[in-house]
Protein backbone atom coordinates (compact mmCIF):
# COMPACT_ATOMS: atom_id res chain seq x y z
CA UNK A 1 0.00 0.00 0.00
CA UNK A 2 1.31 3.34 -0.79
CA UNK A 3 2.25 5.85 1.76
CA UNK A 4 -0.41 8.89 2.05
CA UNK A 5 1.81 12.35 0.80
CA UNK A 6 0.45 15.14 3.07
CA UNK A 7 0.22 19.06 2.99
CA UNK A 8 -0.21 20.58 6.57
CA UNK A 9 -3.07 23.51 6.97
CA UNK A 10 -1.73 26.16 9.03
CA UNK A 11 -3.06 29.31 11.18
CA UNK A 12 -1.48 32.89 10.67
CA UNK A 13 -1.17 34.13 14.19
CA UNK A 14 0.42 37.53 13.52
CA UNK A 15 1.46 39.33 10.26
CA UNK A 16 -0.91 38.13 7.67
CA UNK A 17 -1.45 40.64 4.61
CA UNK A 18 1.89 42.72 5.71
CA UNK A 19 3.69 39.22 4.76
CA UNK A 20 3.25 40.03 1.18
CA UNK A 21 5.12 42.89 1.65
CA UNK A 22 7.99 41.47 3.62
CA UNK A 23 7.08 42.16 6.94
CA UNK A 24 7.29 38.68 9.35
CA UNK A 25 4.74 36.60 10.17
CA UNK A 26 4.05 34.44 13.25
CA UNK A 27 2.36 31.38 11.83
CA UNK A 28 2.07 27.54 12.60
CA UNK A 29 1.18 24.39 11.21
CA UNK A 30 -2.13 22.58 12.44
CA UNK A 31 -2.26 19.28 13.10
CA UNK A 32 -4.09 18.17 10.21
CA UNK A 33 -4.15 19.07 6.67
CA UNK A 34 -5.20 17.36 3.29
CA UNK A 35 -3.53 14.08 2.69
CA UNK A 36 -3.29 12.46 -1.09
CA UNK A 37 -2.11 9.05 -2.88
CA UNK A 38 -1.44 8.89 -6.99
CA UNK A 39 -3.44 5.66 -8.42
CA UNK A 40 -3.07 4.30 -11.77
CA UNK A 41 -6.41 5.22 -13.93
CA UNK A 42 -7.38 1.59 -14.94
CA UNK A 43 -9.69 3.45 -17.94
CA UNK A 44 -6.73 5.76 -18.88
CA UNK A 45 -7.16 9.53 -19.59
CA UNK A 46 -6.54 12.49 -18.39
CA UNK A 47 -4.52 13.23 -14.67
CA UNK A 48 -7.03 13.68 -12.70
CA UNK A 49 -7.62 14.74 -8.90
CA UNK A 50 -10.73 13.80 -6.46
CA UNK A 51 -11.13 15.26 -3.12
CA UNK A 52 -14.22 13.55 -1.85
CA UNK A 53 -14.68 15.69 1.23
CA UNK A 54 -14.84 18.79 -0.74
CA UNK A 55 -16.98 17.68 -3.65
CA UNK A 56 -14.05 18.43 -5.72
CA UNK A 57 -13.35 16.23 -8.41
CA UNK A 58 -11.56 17.63 -11.67
CA UNK A 59 -9.00 16.71 -14.28
CA UNK A 60 -5.79 18.13 -15.19
CA UNK A 61 -6.24 20.43 -18.89
CA UNK A 62 -4.50 23.60 -19.49
CA UNK A 63 -4.07 26.60 -18.10
CA UNK A 64 -6.61 28.08 -19.86
CA UNK A 65 -9.19 25.82 -17.66
CA UNK A 66 -12.17 26.53 -16.07
CA UNK A 67 -11.97 25.50 -12.79
CA UNK A 68 -8.90 27.35 -10.45
CA UNK A 69 -8.11 23.49 -9.18
CA UNK A 70 -8.13 22.38 -12.48
CA UNK A 71 -5.12 24.63 -13.71
CA UNK A 72 -3.50 24.41 -10.54
CA UNK A 73 -3.09 20.69 -10.99
CA UNK A 74 -1.90 21.70 -14.52
CA UNK A 75 0.57 23.73 -13.43
CA UNK A 76 2.02 21.81 -10.59
CA UNK A 77 1.87 18.99 -13.10
CA UNK A 78 3.83 21.09 -16.17
CA UNK A 79 6.07 22.16 -13.06
CA UNK A 80 6.75 18.44 -12.61
CA UNK A 81 7.43 17.82 -16.10
CA UNK A 82 5.03 14.83 -16.08
CA UNK A 83 2.69 15.54 -19.09
CA UNK A 84 -0.69 14.46 -18.39
CA UNK A 85 -0.75 10.98 -17.01
CA UNK A 86 -3.29 8.36 -16.63
CA UNK A 87 -3.20 9.04 -12.97
CA UNK A 88 -5.70 10.12 -10.37
CA UNK A 89 -5.01 11.63 -7.22
CA UNK A 90 -7.61 10.66 -4.37
CA UNK A 91 -7.41 12.88 -1.62
CA UNK A 92 -8.67 13.69 2.04
CA UNK A 93 -9.25 16.37 3.63
CA UNK A 94 -8.85 17.52 7.10
CA UNK A 95 -9.86 21.16 7.23
CA UNK A 96 -12.42 23.16 5.30
CA UNK A 97 -11.27 24.65 1.41
CA UNK A 98 -11.25 28.52 1.57
CA UNK A 99 -11.60 29.20 4.92
CA UNK A 100 -7.75 30.42 5.58
CA UNK A 101 -6.40 27.52 7.23
CA UNK A 102 -4.24 27.36 3.87
CA UNK A 103 -6.34 24.59 2.28
CA UNK A 104 -4.71 25.29 -1.36
CA UNK A 105 -1.27 25.47 -0.34
CA UNK A 106 -1.97 22.08 1.83
CA UNK A 107 -3.31 20.40 -1.27
CA UNK A 108 -1.15 21.94 -3.47
CA UNK A 109 1.89 20.35 -1.64
CA UNK A 110 -0.08 16.94 -0.69
CA UNK A 111 -0.68 17.23 -5.11
CA UNK A 112 3.26 17.48 -5.34
CA UNK A 113 4.60 15.11 -2.88
CA UNK A 114 2.28 12.34 -4.33
CA UNK A 115 2.98 12.68 -7.89
CA UNK A 116 6.46 12.89 -6.62
CA UNK A 117 6.41 9.36 -5.09
CA UNK A 118 3.93 8.24 -8.13
CA UNK A 119 7.26 9.49 -10.71
CA UNK A 120 9.13 7.58 -8.18
CA UNK A 121 11.32 10.74 -7.77
CA UNK A 122 12.98 12.02 -4.62
CA UNK A 123 10.76 14.21 -2.06
CA UNK A 124 13.00 17.40 -2.94
CA UNK A 125 11.82 20.22 -0.59
CA UNK A 126 13.17 22.88 -3.34
CA UNK A 127 10.78 21.43 -5.90
CA UNK A 128 7.94 20.68 -4.00
CA UNK A 129 8.08 24.33 -2.93
CA UNK A 130 8.76 25.35 -6.83
CA UNK A 131 5.88 24.12 -8.03
CA UNK A 132 3.49 24.28 -4.90
CA UNK A 133 4.30 28.36 -5.12
CA UNK A 134 3.61 27.91 -8.65
CA UNK A 135 -0.18 26.73 -7.61
CA UNK A 136 -0.78 29.59 -5.14
CA UNK A 137 0.85 32.64 -7.59
CA UNK A 138 -1.78 31.25 -9.83
CA UNK A 139 -4.76 30.88 -7.65
CA UNK A 140 -3.92 33.88 -5.34
CA UNK A 141 -2.00 35.75 -7.32
CA UNK A 142 0.74 37.86 -5.13
CA UNK A 143 1.10 34.74 -2.74
CA UNK A 144 4.06 35.10 0.34
CA UNK A 145 5.36 31.30 0.69
CA UNK A 146 4.45 31.66 4.24
CA UNK A 147 1.50 28.69 3.62
CA UNK A 148 3.36 26.17 1.34
CA UNK A 149 6.28 26.65 4.04
CA UNK A 150 4.58 25.32 6.74
CA UNK A 151 2.42 23.12 4.55
CA UNK A 152 5.37 21.45 3.71
CA UNK A 153 7.55 22.03 6.88
CA UNK A 154 4.99 21.31 9.39
CA UNK A 155 6.01 23.48 12.88
CA UNK A 156 5.39 26.93 14.21
CA UNK A 157 7.77 30.08 13.43
CA UNK A 158 8.24 33.21 11.98
CA UNK A 159 8.49 33.75 8.41
CA UNK A 160 9.65 36.05 5.92
CA UNK A 161 9.87 36.23 2.39
CA UNK A 162 13.60 37.02 1.87
CA UNK A 163 13.92 34.50 4.80
CA UNK A 164 12.11 31.98 4.69
CA UNK A 165 10.54 30.01 7.67
CA UNK A 166 12.54 30.01 10.97
CA UNK A 167 11.31 27.77 13.28
CA UNK A 168 10.66 28.45 16.89
CA UNK A 169 10.93 25.98 19.54
CA UNK A 170 8.53 26.48 22.07
CA UNK A 171 9.03 25.78 26.24
CA UNK A 172 5.33 24.80 26.27
CA UNK A 173 3.08 23.97 23.06
CA UNK A 174 0.66 26.56 22.30
CA UNK A 175 -3.05 26.01 22.64
CA UNK A 176 -5.39 28.08 20.07
CA UNK A 177 -8.79 27.90 19.45
CA UNK A 178 -9.76 28.23 16.10
CA UNK A 179 -13.15 29.02 14.41
CA UNK A 180 -14.58 29.01 10.61
CA UNK A 181 -16.98 31.89 10.22
CA UNK A 182 -19.00 29.98 7.58
CA UNK A 183 -18.27 32.85 5.18
CA UNK A 184 -16.02 31.53 2.44
CA UNK A 185 -12.33 33.90 2.45
CA UNK A 186 -11.51 35.16 -0.82
CA UNK A 187 -7.86 35.52 -0.51
CA UNK A 188 -6.97 36.73 -4.06
CA UNK A 189 -9.88 39.80 -3.52
CA UNK A 190 -8.55 40.38 -0.03
CA UNK A 191 -4.67 40.78 -1.47
CA UNK A 192 -6.52 42.99 -3.99
CA UNK A 193 -8.55 44.78 -1.10
CA UNK A 194 -5.28 45.63 1.19
CA UNK A 195 -2.96 46.61 -2.16
CA UNK A 196 -5.15 48.90 -2.70
CA UNK A 197 -5.90 50.53 0.19
CA UNK A 198 -2.47 50.69 1.12
CA UNK A 199 -1.55 51.35 -2.60
CA UNK A 200 0.58 48.39 -2.67
CA UNK A 201 3.37 50.54 -0.80
CA UNK A 202 5.44 48.67 1.82
CA UNK A 203 5.66 52.36 3.70
CA UNK A 204 1.80 52.03 5.06
CA UNK A 205 1.82 52.75 8.43
CA UNK A 206 -0.17 49.71 8.92
CA UNK A 207 1.51 47.15 7.06
CA UNK A 208 4.18 48.32 9.16
CA UNK A 209 1.87 48.29 12.53
CA UNK A 210 1.20 44.39 11.39
CA UNK A 211 5.09 43.66 10.76
CA UNK A 212 5.60 45.17 14.56
CA UNK A 213 2.98 43.41 16.25
CA UNK A 214 4.43 40.05 14.92
CA UNK A 215 7.70 41.01 16.73
CA UNK A 216 5.63 42.13 19.87
CA UNK A 217 3.46 38.83 20.04
CA UNK A 218 6.32 36.26 18.74
CA UNK A 219 8.75 37.71 22.04
CA UNK A 220 5.77 37.26 24.35
CA UNK A 221 5.05 33.93 22.93
CA UNK A 222 9.01 32.98 23.58
CA UNK A 223 8.56 34.11 26.83
CA UNK A 224 5.54 32.32 27.69
CA UNK A 225 3.52 35.55 28.26
CA UNK A 226 -0.18 34.79 26.52
CA UNK A 227 -1.76 37.71 27.56
CA UNK A 228 0.93 39.69 25.92
CA UNK A 229 0.46 37.94 23.09
CA UNK A 230 -3.64 37.90 23.00
CA UNK A 231 -2.77 41.94 22.95
CA UNK A 232 -1.10 41.75 19.97
CA UNK A 233 -3.41 39.40 18.23
CA UNK A 234 -6.74 41.84 19.40
CA UNK A 235 -4.41 45.31 18.15
CA UNK A 236 -3.61 43.28 15.07
CA UNK A 237 -7.58 42.26 14.57
CA UNK A 238 -8.18 46.16 14.43
CA UNK A 239 -5.24 46.78 11.78
CA UNK A 240 -6.32 44.70 9.83
CA UNK A 241 -9.94 45.74 10.06
CA UNK A 242 -8.95 49.09 9.07
CA UNK A 243 -7.68 47.78 5.80
CA UNK A 244 -10.77 46.15 5.18
CA UNK A 245 -10.66 42.47 5.45
CA UNK A 246 -12.26 41.82 8.46
CA UNK A 247 -16.60 41.38 8.44
CA UNK A 248 -19.44 42.40 10.99
CA UNK A 249 -19.29 38.47 11.81
CA UNK A 250 -15.80 37.86 12.45
CA UNK A 251 -15.87 41.38 14.39
CA UNK A 252 -18.86 39.75 16.26
CA UNK A 253 -16.79 35.90 17.09
CA UNK A 254 -13.86 38.10 17.65
CA UNK A 255 -15.63 40.13 20.62
CA UNK A 256 -17.61 37.36 21.99
CA UNK A 257 -13.59 35.56 22.14
CA UNK A 258 -12.49 38.22 24.53
CA UNK A 259 -15.99 38.67 26.28
CA UNK A 260 -15.96 34.66 27.18
CA UNK A 261 -12.59 35.16 28.83
CA UNK A 262 -9.74 35.30 25.77
CA UNK A 263 -6.55 36.98 25.54
CA UNK A 264 -7.07 37.81 22.56
CA UNK A 265 -8.82 36.71 18.74
CA UNK A 266 -8.41 37.61 15.46
CA UNK A 267 -9.22 36.83 11.78
CA UNK A 268 -6.68 34.35 10.33
CA UNK A 269 -5.39 34.09 6.69
CA UNK A 270 -6.43 36.76 4.34
CA UNK A 271 -10.12 37.73 5.82
CA UNK A 272 -13.22 38.48 4.06
CA UNK A 273 -14.89 35.69 5.71
CA UNK A 274 -12.69 32.36 6.86
CA UNK A 275 -11.56 31.50 9.56
CA UNK A 276 -10.31 33.18 12.97
CA UNK A 277 -7.68 32.23 15.73
CA UNK A 278 -8.18 33.08 19.74
CA UNK A 279 -6.03 32.37 22.33
CA UNK A 280 -7.59 31.89 26.16
CA UNK A 281 -7.02 30.72 29.20
CA UNK A 282 -7.13 27.11 29.40
CA UNK A 283 -10.31 27.27 31.95
CA UNK A 284 -11.78 29.72 29.99
CA UNK A 285 -11.89 27.60 26.64
CA UNK A 286 -15.39 25.89 26.76
CA UNK A 287 -16.36 29.45 27.76
CA UNK A 288 -14.98 30.94 24.11
CA UNK A 289 -16.33 27.30 22.01
CA UNK A 290 -20.12 28.03 23.45
CA UNK A 291 -19.88 31.71 22.93
CA UNK A 292 -19.14 30.78 19.40
CA UNK A 293 -20.95 28.05 19.50
CA UNK A 294 -24.36 30.34 20.24
CA UNK A 295 -23.30 32.53 17.26
CA UNK A 296 -23.01 29.27 14.75
CA UNK A 297 -19.86 28.33 14.71
CA UNK A 298 -18.11 25.39 15.30
CA UNK A 299 -14.97 25.61 16.76
CA UNK A 300 -11.91 23.35 17.63
CA UNK A 301 -8.74 23.20 19.84
CA UNK A 302 -5.67 22.48 18.33
CA UNK A 303 -1.57 22.92 19.71
CA UNK A 304 0.60 24.52 18.20
CA UNK A 305 4.87 24.20 18.40
CA UNK A 306 4.40 20.50 19.47
O1 LIG B 1 -6.29 32.87 3.30
P1 LIG B 1 -5.03 32.11 3.27
O2 LIG B 1 -5.01 30.96 4.20
O3 LIG B 1 -4.61 31.74 1.89
O4 LIG B 1 -3.87 33.06 3.88
C1 LIG B 1 -3.32 34.07 3.09
C2 LIG B 1 -2.30 34.87 3.85
C3 LIG B 1 -1.97 36.20 3.16
O5 LIG B 1 -0.99 36.85 3.95
C4 LIG B 1 -3.20 37.09 3.07
C5 LIG B 1 -1.43 35.96 1.75
C6 LIG B 1 -0.06 35.32 1.70
O6 LIG B 1 0.22 34.66 0.71
O7 LIG B 1 0.74 35.53 2.63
Amino acid sequence: MTAKSIGWGKVILLGEHAVVYGYPALAAALDRGVTMVAVPTPAGGPLRLDVPVWDLAVTAGTLDDHHPVGRSLAAIADALGLGRPAVTLVGDAQIPPGAGLGSSAAMAVAVARALLVWAKRPQDAATITEVAAASETLLHGRASGVDVALALAGGLGVFRKSAGLRRLTLAQPLRVLVGSSAEPGATAAMIDRVAEATAASRDDARLAELGALTDTGTAALAGGDLAGLGAAMNRAHTVLATLGVSTPKLDALCGAARAAGAHGAKLTGAGGGGALVAVAPREAEAAVLAAWKAQGVTGFVTVLGR
